[in-house]
């Protein structure tokens, strides 16, 4: 569900402090990202609210491609699960779920109720409380842009069973309607803010083109999105999960969103509905199954 936001409280997340609450992921952090990204408590509770929330056709196709090789549904990790948007569908499938995040403020905006998900704070690339060949299903959404990858495609393939599927997906850059609305976007997207973004943003903008799994005759499937009808103050609240947003606003006066909600709130005037703005996804999923010997 979509809770409005106003551009103040937006500003407050640009003004607040970084938060490492332990040695432990004061380490990790450092180790395994290359930015402290996801560690602002007011900036990853908005990711909580306001990122997307991945569909049930999404969550279908993998598991089809999952049960072509593979039919046991006992454990399925999610590794990046931030605050549990891709963690939780997955309930609904496996006996048991643990979702991984390095991050313990994404971790702490994640659903705790859910009595078949276990959540653990540890990076991706040192999975060492998995037992090995314990897996049926590793899923990575939106994360595996920040990952070693060497060292993470060796744990996969330690604890996933032999016939057992790894499955990358994530979205690339939206598209809104109106055409208006599109165009103020797409201005703040592609000519301010791109020197704005880390590295790993740009493998995203290219759908993983540059990736590859480690598994023979994986696949990839870039059909379908996600689409989501929302209000200004809604994707004004998306925007202010980004990063880059973030970044600009530390180094130039004045908030870039407020701009932004300005133009956007001009150019849906004239319409009477409270979500104006169609918001969409394109979504890009890697799938491969582990081998049997
Ligand atoms: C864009 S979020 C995706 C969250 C969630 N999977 C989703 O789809 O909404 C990326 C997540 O990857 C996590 N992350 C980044 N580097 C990591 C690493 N080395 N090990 C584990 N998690 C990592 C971040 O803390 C963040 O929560």
């Amino acid at each position: 569900m979509l809770h409005s936001i106003s551009h103040k409280s937006v500003c407050a997340i640009f003004c607040a402090r970084k938060h490492f609450t332990n040695r432990f992921q004061f380490f990790t952090m450092f180790q395994y990202c290359t930015t402290n990204l996801f560690t602002d408590k007011i900036q990853t509770q908005l990711y909580a609210k306001f990122r997307p929330s991945y569909t049930d056709d999404i969550f279908k196709r993998f598991i089809d491609f999952y049960q072509e090789e593979h039919c046991d549904f006992q454990l399925a990790v999610d590794v990046g699960c931030g605050s549990g948007q891709s963690t939780l569908p997955l309930a609904k499938h496996f006996k048991q779920v643990i979702g991984v995040d390095v991050s313990e403020q994404q971790l702490a905006n994640a659903p705790r109720d859910v009595q078949n998900i276990t959540f653990h704070i540890s990076p991706a690339e040192e999975l060492s409380f998995i037992r090995s060949s314990s897996v049926d299903l590793v899923t990575i959404a939106q994360a595996l842009h920040w990952l070693d990858l060497k060292k993470f495609y060796a744990e996969v393939d330690r604890i996933l069973k032999p016939g057992g599927s790894l499955i990358a997906y994530g979205y690339g850059i939206c598209s809104l309607k109106p055409e208006e609305a599109e165009h103020i976007f797409s201005h703040i997207y592609h000519e301010v803010l791109p020197s704005f973004w880390a590295e790993g943003r740009k493998m995203v903008e290219e759908k993983y083109a540059s990736i590859d799994l480690p598994y023979p005759g994986w696949i990839r499937d870039d059909s379908l999105n996600i689409v989501k009808k929302c209000s200004v103050s809604d994707f004004i609240g998306y925007m202010g999960s980004w990063s880059a947003i973030n970044n600009y606003n530390k180094t130039n006066s004045g908030d870039i969103l407020d701009q932004v909600q300005h133009k956007l709130n001009s150019c849906c005037a004239m319409t009477n509905s409270d979500t104006p703005i169609t918001v969409t996804w394109p979504v890009f999923m890697l799938m491969g199954h582990k081998p049997r010997p």
